[in-house]
């Protein structure tokens, strides 16, 4: 059956969030594709067809963030649930000390400010319904500490806290709140981190030897989405086998 409504989803275009958009889709929901990357998200819609719609739109843009209940389509409204996936690691990987304040305020402010942000925008409507998912992707960053991913880590730390805190405000309603920790996966962001550079990227990735798919991350959000009304997937911590 065709669920009434739809899901949005940022950082739709790329990686985890294409992944994503492609299991809901194909689970029958229809989804409002969220990103900052307008290119990407038309061939993305494109490939999806009429089960979803784009909007470009960067998340740490507050205004367009405040507009978003009225910019997305009556069509796809109203919003079941909001999967909070955008994020980078821009200059990632430095020691502290030598790296740019420039890359760790960009940092913060799209991986916790934004999804604040987009979570502020949306939850009136799913408070007054007393129903819908808030789904935020945090990363085992948030809870396992990696030297050099100081600016990185405050910002996934702060989406675990975040999701804790929401979690404990939203308690007396069904609205659910679930934050996914994925480990290393293959995507775009380790050769964004690097500004395109290739051989970083796949040295990044040697080094730890096994990575998950986007695929296996979207899976557990499903799950979690899948769940019956009563049960609240609160947790997902998804790994490489390899990985602690
Ligand atoms: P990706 O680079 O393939 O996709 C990220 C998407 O977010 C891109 O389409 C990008 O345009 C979009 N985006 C970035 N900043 C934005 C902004 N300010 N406004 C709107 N859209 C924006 O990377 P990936 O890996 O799919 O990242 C998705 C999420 O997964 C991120 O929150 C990331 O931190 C998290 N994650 C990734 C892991 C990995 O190893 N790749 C591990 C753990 C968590």
């Amino acid at each position: 059956m065709t669920a009434v409504g739809s899901v949005v989803l940022t950082g739709a275009a790329s990686g985890i969030g294409a992944a994503t958009a492609r299991r809901l889709v194909a689970s029958g929901r229809r989804v409002v594709l969220v990103d900052r990357d307008a290119a990407a998200l038309a061939t993305l819609q494109s490939e999806l067809g009429s089960a979803a719609t784009t909007l470009t739109l960067d998340v740490t843009d507050s205004a367009a963030v405040d507009a978003l209940p009225q910019t997305i389509p009556s069509a796809f409204r109203p919003v079941t649930a909001l999967i909070n996936n955008a994020g980078h690691d821009p200059g990632g990987t430095t020691r502290f000390d030598l790296g740019s304040a420039d890359d760790w305020q960009s940092a913060i402010e799209t991986n916790l400010l934004g999804t604040m942000r987009v979570t502020r925008a949306l939850l009136p409507g799913m408070v007054e319904r007393n129903a819908g998912d808030i789904v935020n992707i945090g990363s085992i960053a948030g809870i396992r500490l990696m030297p050099t991913m100081a600016a990185y880590t405050t910002s996934k730390v702060g989406v675990h806290g975040f999701s804790d805190s929401l979690r404990a405000d939203l308690a007396e309603t069904a609205i659910r709140v679930t934050e996914i920790l994925p480990g290393l996966t293959k995507t775009d962001l380790i050769r964004k981190r690097y500004r395109g550079d290739e051989q970083r990227a796949a040295q990044y990735y040697e080094r730890f030897k096994m990575a998950l798919e986007p695929d296996d991350v979207a899976s557990a959000i499903l799950f979690a989405l899948d769940a019956p009304p009563r049960a609240m997937l609160a947790q997902i911590t998804i790994l490489p086998v390899n990985r602690w």
